[in-house]
């Protein structure tokens, strides 16, 4: 069993990527934490702990985080996500609270008290994680790997050269890349594999089930967005590829290379600069996933989410 703590800004793929790490038997979920990326840390929070009392996961702690990237301002995501950042299905309010420690804090705490060491899962901007390894860079050992849904080997969505997640907070990928951890990395390669086409909407509602059926209303809402802004049939569910690739790394194809990051461009900050081709010469830092395997990663998923009242 994986013990991971997963870092992310919801999103309805995010809230997606929860309810499988929150119900996966080869996971223990030790802890929520959120951070800006797709709206404000607020929402995003706020977010998290409402997808969490909707279906039942009190026993974990919803830590609130950074509220702007290092360096550069906020800029949210809106246009996919909505101005709640999980706009779509109405969601009851909360019916427990967020902990009371910062989710950087909260991190620190719970790397320092483990005795195994615990794999990170990020699904949002990495600014969390960066504050983390600048603040307790005697902590690295204790993290086992990052898995990470952010970057493009091509093209970007956020700007024809990058990705939402790095380019949020360019900085902070700088931080995590250069970490020497070992990371995965899934890029919009892997993600744009994993569509939500109207089988996969069909196969949740035909179960009847809540949690189920609630998955099919944000993926409707994330199918209208992309549709609307990318022109997409079907919408890319990114984030849940992240946790899958911690639950069975062979779920993804992948390759080990040399990363860098894009910190300064013009056009192209916050790019992954993915050396395919080793012509930096440089020591890989990150296997990056380059093909998924889709009937194998839905099964997972909806499984998961059936598990579910
Ligand atoms: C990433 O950006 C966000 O909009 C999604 O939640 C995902 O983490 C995709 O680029
Ligand atoms: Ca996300």
């Amino acid at each position: 069993v994986h013990k991971i703590i997963l870092d992310c800004d919801p999103g309805h793929d995010d809230a997606i990527a929860l309810l499988l790490a929150a119900h996966h038997p080869a996971i223990e979920l030790l802890a929520v934490t959120t951070v800006a990326g797709n709206q404000a840390v607020e929402k995003t929070a706020r977010n998290a702990l409402k997808v969490c009392s909707l279906a039942g996961i009190h026993h974990i702690p919803v830590a609130r985080g950074m509220e702007k990237p290092l360096v550069r301002p906020s800029e949210y995501a809106a246009d996919i996500h909505g101005v709640t950042g999980l706009d779509g299905p109405h969601i009851p309010e909360p019916d427990f609270t967020l902990a009371p420690q910062h989710a950087v804090d909260l991190i620190i705490d719970l790397l320092s008290h483990s005795e195994d060491p615990i794999t990170l899962v990020a699904t949002g901007p990495l600014t969390n994680i960066a504050t983390v390894l600048i603040r307790a860079p005697h902590l690295k050992g204790k993290i086992k790997a990052i898995s990470m849904m952010g970057g493009a080997i091509g093209l970007g969505n956020t700007t024809p050269a990058a990705e939402f997640n790095i380019w949020f907070d360019p900085k902070a990928a700088c931080q995590v890349f250069d970490s020497g951890i070992p990371i995965t990395l899934i890029p919009l390669e892997v993600t744009h594999q994993a569509l939500a086409t109207p089988d996969i909407i069909q196969r949740l509602r035909a179960s009847r089930r809540h949690i189920a059926n609630f998955s099919a209303d944000l993926l409707l809402y994330f199918a209208e967005s992309y549709k609307q802004v990318f022109g997409f049939a079907a919408p890319p569910v990114h984030d849940p590829c992240a946790v899958a690739a911690v639950i069975s790394p062979d779920i993804i194809e992948g390759q080990m290379m040399r990363v860098e990051i894009e910190t300064e461009g013009k056009w192209s900050a916050g790019r992954t600069i993915c050396d395919v081709y080793h012509k930096l010469g440089r020591a890989p830092n990150a296997r990056v996933g380059t093909s998924l395997y889709v009937a194998r990663f839905w099964d997972m998923v909806i499984d998961t989410l059936l598990t579910y009242a």
